[in-house]
């Protein structure tokens, strides 16, 4: 079964705003673990807009399962995620103005930055993975730095404004899916997926984990967060 990730960054984005201590992390982790997911994600963004630096060393001793940091390759930041030594960190690239992570990791014009940053995380046991465009000269660079996981921008599938760009962004996901499945990559997918994109993505069995955020918060002030979560695990049960 497809695994989820759930990204929590946008229930410390309602804190931030009002610089509050609610709504609580550690609780909104822990009831995402409670309906299912499978790891808890988080981004510490170096404007900290959202996550802090503190809630990611409570969030290591409360959760159960995998955490997942999502991160850029910025000293600082590289700093830090040696410190708190996630099961997982993924590296993102960061614009300070974008509003959400826009594009893959240019792993091919970066590779040398990367690959000391991989190795520093690596020495930490800290796995790697790279968030990347579908796009195979992304994944041959992945490959060679010998990450065992990438995670795929499913940004332009999500925002494919008619049918046939759908078609062709699904399509560039499967077949970018398979490629790096086939060169023994695990592969994971996120950003802009929702209860309705989701459902084709699933169905993509090369795709082992979905990491899927502000869809599940915002379903979340309707019904919930644990109720939200398990109807996200319930649409992948459905149509995988
Ligand atoms: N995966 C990665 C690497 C991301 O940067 C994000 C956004 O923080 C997500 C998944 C989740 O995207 P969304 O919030 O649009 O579901």
């Amino acid at each position: 079964m497809t695994k989820l990730g759930v990204n929590i960054d946008h229930v410390a984005t309602l804190r931030e705003v009002r610089h509050a201590k609610e709504p609580d992390l550690v609780s909104a982790a822990l009831l995402c673990e409670k309906a299912g997911a499978d790891s808890i994600v988080a981004h510490l963004r170096e404007d900290r807009r959202h996550i802090q630096e503190r809630d990611l060393f409570l969030l290591k001793k409360a959760i159960k399962t995998k955490l997942n940091l999502e991160m850029s390759i910025s000293p600082d930041i590289v700093k830090i995620a040696c410190k708190l030594t996630p099961a997982q960190a993924t590296l993102v690239p960061e614009r300070r103005q974008e509003l959400t992570t826009e594009g893959g990791l240019d792993v091919v014009a970066n590779f040398k930055k990367i690959k000391q940053v991989c190795e520093k995380l690596k020495e930490r046991a800290i796995s790697v993975s790279l968030f990347i465009d579908p796009d195979k000269k992304q994944i041959e660079a992945a490959e060679k730095l010998g990450v065992k996981r990438i995670e795929l921008h499913t940004g332009r599938y999500a925002n494919a404004q008619n049918d046939s760009e759908l078609k062709i962004y699904f399509k560039e996901l499967k077949t970018a899916a398979s490629y790096a499945a086939n060169k023994g990559l695990d592969v994971s997918a996120g950003h802009g997926l929702d209860y309705k994109n989701t459902r084709a993505i699933v169905r993509i069995k090369t795709i082992e984990e979905l990491n899927i955020g502000y869809a599940i918060v915002c379903r979340s002030v309707i019904v919930g967060l644990e109720q939200a979560v398990r109807q996200m695990k319930k649409l992948i049960e459905n149509y995988h």
